[in-house]
């Protein structure tokens, strides 16, 4: 009888570790979410631009701008606009991917 039971135990515990390992090799097929932080960042960044940077004139035109001229456009227009410093970094990052 205790022989069973120390079978059943075994086996119990060799499926666990099966299912286990099955489970491993489904996650690790799943795509890894890296590009989905920037990409929010970005809708939110273009969400904050068109909130906030059309308010005391037309909304500027994205594509104006270089990078670097954005760059110093965002810290100069961020404290009119009164966006965070992590805000301010979200429309930086929708202008300099969208010009
Ligand atoms: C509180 C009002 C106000 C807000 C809000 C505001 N701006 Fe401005 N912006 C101004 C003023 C005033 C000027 C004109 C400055 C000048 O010409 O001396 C200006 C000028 C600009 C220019 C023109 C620069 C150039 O060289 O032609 C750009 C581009 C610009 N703002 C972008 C933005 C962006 C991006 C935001 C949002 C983060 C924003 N602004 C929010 C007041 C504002």
């Amino acid at each position: 009888m205790k022989k069973i039971i120390l079978f059943a135990i075994i086996a119990v515990g060799f499926i666990a570790c099966t299912s286990q390992k099955t489970n491993k090799g489904t996650a690790t097929k799943t795509p890894i979410k890296t590009t989905t932080p920037a990409n929010e960042n970005m809708a939110q960044g273009k969400v904050l631009f068109e909130n906030n940077c059309g308010k005391c004139h037309d909304l500027p035109t994205v594509e104006k701008f270089n990078d670097e001229k954005w760059k110093s456009i965002v810290d100069w227009m961020a404290p009119k606009a009164k966006l965070t410093s992590q805000q301010a970094d979200m429309v930086y990052l929708y202008v300099s991917n969208s010009n």
